[in-house]
């Protein structure tokens, strides 16, 4: 697999095939990622971290990926800290990251943002998170997690709780969930449903999806439960934000109804969602699927930034 040169804005940037190479790959890299063994295909490349918005796991993991890959970073950890203070715009920003590095991964608040980078730069963009819309690899850290427990993708039932008309981790996993066969339960307040379109896109798929608003009913016969916060920085509205807050949350006594080998997964942050208690059950796999956002890392910057004949 090469996906050199590539931009990774959408999880629809992948395909099927590239996915399950990009999984296969991360599975490779784990002992490197774990600092047991040493390879160092980016020795000489450096890869600009553009984060607008804030973020501990996606910039950190990028971070630890480019390093153990013996590669170099440029970090834009704070938005204020950049001219962007001054008035220069994010284009003219990527602009200048183009002629400092080999690849640009970039979060930000707006819908579109990563596409728009990508169409400025000649160099390599990868989507970490632009507003409500995408965050490809995110998806990629959560099918290597549901994969190590189960073995497979496909007929997996897998429920996703939480604010799903917001969180962009859900809008990328269901797709890519879709693609794989899986069973979709969607279960939120009913101001937070999935997006119509998006759910009438994984049925056009020939996904099975359902709707289950009962949270305890859904854990029941769930193979992963799919928890996410309520995204309150995308809320217009501090009272709509509000009516929603603290409308689920997940303890020992709800997954005491649940299968034996049920996988809880969250991107995190958690904000509440899932209580401490449950962190030393053995459903809890969230910190795990934040390890593996590294190896999966990995294998994608690998891929991407490949060298080629001659260079
Ligand atoms: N999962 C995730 O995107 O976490 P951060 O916001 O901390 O990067």
């Amino acid at each position: 697999m090469s996906l050199r040169g590539r931009d990774v804005i959408s999880i629809r940037d992948l395909s099927k095939e590239e996915i399950a190479e990009i999984l296969v790959a991360a599975r490779k890299m784990i002992p490197f990622a774990e600092g047991k063994k040493v390879t160092h295909p980016l020795e000489d490349r450096i890869v600009a971290m553009a984060f607008f918005e804030p973020s501990t796991r996606t910039r950190l993991s990028f971070e630890s990926a480019v390093q153990r890959l013996g590669g170099r970073c440029i970090t834009i950890a704070d938005a204020a800290a950049t001219s962007m203070r001054k008035g220069e715009s994010l284009s003219d920003t990527v602009q200048m990251l183009t002629s400092y590095s080999d690849a640009i991964v970039i979060r930000h608040p707006n819908e579109g943002s990563a596409q728009l980078a990508a169409r400025v730069s000649p160099k390599p963009i990868i989507n970490a998170g632009d507003g409500a819309g995408q965050h490809p690899t995110q998806t990629l850290a959560d099918l290597a997690t549901m994969q190590e427990a189960f073995g497979t993708l496909t007929g997996l039932k897998v429920v996703l709780l939480g604010d799903l008309r917001y969180g962009r981790t859900v809008h990328s996993l269901a797709y890519a969930l879709a693609v794989f066969g899986a069973e979709i339960v969607l279960t939120s307040p009913p101001e937070l449903r999935l997006p119509r379109e998006l759910r009438a896109e994984l049925e056009g798929m020939g996904a099975k999806v359902s709707e289950e608003s009962d949270v305890r009913k859904a854990v029941r016969d769930a193979d992963v439960l799919y928890v996410t916060r309520i995204q309150k920085e995308r809320f217009g509205d501090e009272g709509e934000y509000r009516k929603v807050a603290g409308s689920y949350r997940i303890d020992p006594h709800i997954l005491s109804e649940a299968k034996p080998r049920l996988v809880v997964l969250h991107p995190l942050p958690r904000a509440g969602e899932i209580v401490p208690e449950v962190d030393s059950m053995s459903h809890a796999s969230y910190f795990r699927q934040a390890f593996l956002a590294v190896p999966v890392r990995m294998a994608l910057l690998s891929s991407v930034l490949a060298h080629g004949r001659g260079e």
